[in-house]
């Protein structure tokens, strides 16, 4: 693919007013969020679920692109189409997670690093001939004591670099998610100290790699409050110190940035979104949602596994979808949520 059909895909993908639907989860990842609503994590349960988000009636309307897990991008709807052709044919760009997860990293304990990059060229190849058009590889940063280490962090900048140019060469536009751990009780400044760290190592790796910016996605964590910090930012705040991180670590010529949920509530990854698409506007790239668990999990709890819960599941995600996707422009309010799904 020529460089201007990269950049054609990665617009699309931040295409005003809609974001992405990540639902690549590992099956081991599925098993988790499928053990609260008590389904079985079984290959034909995590088909249905996975059809299930992609019949969703106008899904497009708010929702460019989904990405696929190996298993899903070879899987079919019951009607026996191809979930990457049916996807073609609603208008949602298919993806797929390339990465194969985050492993320890040796000598730095509590710290991960992503791998995945052998073979990488010919999965790429393969992911492309069944109709992949963007791929993901999500690198895991945690904040701890004495933790990230620079070491981790440049493992992890240079692997996604390496990754996103061989996506390019591939004719796939990457998905970059660099994603700072919200688990842990620091602060917000503490976490706008790594994401800027992080960012910052990311971005020389890109450059240096020679990675088309127009070409690829940022997918960053938001600034924000470790999970067990007892001074939780407001969304004001959240909204600022995200901003400014990305302003002071982004290229300007970067297609889009779509944000990860990483653990928020559903309701705070909108707000936070709304937040920021409202409070600056003309920022040089588009910012947007690419959400798994704050798109996925009132779906999830509304399906339970029953078929006769289908349609009341589908219209949760529209909702949520619709919600995001107001967000993406600055026109989300609280009263919407108590809008019948
Ligand atoms: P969450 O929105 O649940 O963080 O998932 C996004 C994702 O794709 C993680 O890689």
């Amino acid at each position: 693919m020529t460089s201007q059909g990269l950049q054609a895909t990665a617009k699309a993908m931040v295409a005003k007013g809609k974001g992405i639907l990540a639902m690549d989860e590992s099956n081991p990842t599925c098993g988790r969020r499928f053990k609260k609503p008590g389904i079985e994590n079984t290959i034909e349960n995590r088909r249905a679920w996975r059809e299930l988000l992609l019949t969703t009636p106008r899904l497009a309307d708010y929702i460019s692109g989904a990405i696929l897990y190996d298993e899903t991008i070879r899987q079919a709807t019951s009607d026996g189409i191809p979930f990457p052709q049916y996807m073609g044919q609603c208008g949602i760009i298919p993806g797929i997670k390339v990465d194969t997860g985050a492993k320890d990293l040796t000598g730095f304990p509590g710290e991960k690093v992503t791998e995945g990059l052998d073979g990488l060229r010919e999965r790429l190849a393969e992911y492309k001939g069944m109709g992949a058009r963007f791929a993901k590889w999500r690198a895991v940063i945690t904040i701890g004591k004495g933790i990230p280490t620079r070491a981790c962090i440049h493992a992890n900048a240079h692997a996604l670099a390496r990754y996103a140019a061989l996506c390019q060469e591939a004719g796939i536009v990457p998905i970059v998610e660099p994603e700072v751990l919200i688990d842990g009780d620091h602060t917000i400044d503490r976490c706008y100290e790594v994401s800027s760290d992080t960012l910052r190592a990311v971005f020389a790796e890109i450059e240096e790699q020679r990675v088309l910016l127009e070409g690829m996605v940022l997918k960053p964590s938001m600034v924000i409050s470790g999970l067990d910090c007892p001074q939780q930012a407001r969304v004001k705040e959240v909204a600022e110190k995200t901003v400014e991180c990305l302003l002071k670590n982004l290229p300007e010529n970067l297609a889009g940035v779509a944000f990860l949920s990483g653990g928020q509530s559903n309701e705070l990854a909108t707000a936070h979104l709304n937040a920021m698409n409202t409070m600056y506007r003309g920022l040089p790239w588009p910012l947007t949602f690419s959400y798994a668990r704050a798109l996925q999990q009132p779906a999830l709890e509304g399906w339970r596994g029953e078929k006769a819960n289908v349609t009341a599941a589908q219209k949760r995600l529209y909702h949520r979808a619709k919600l995001n996707g107001a967000a993406s422009l600055g026109q989300y309010s609280e009263a919407m949520e108590r809008e019948a799904p």
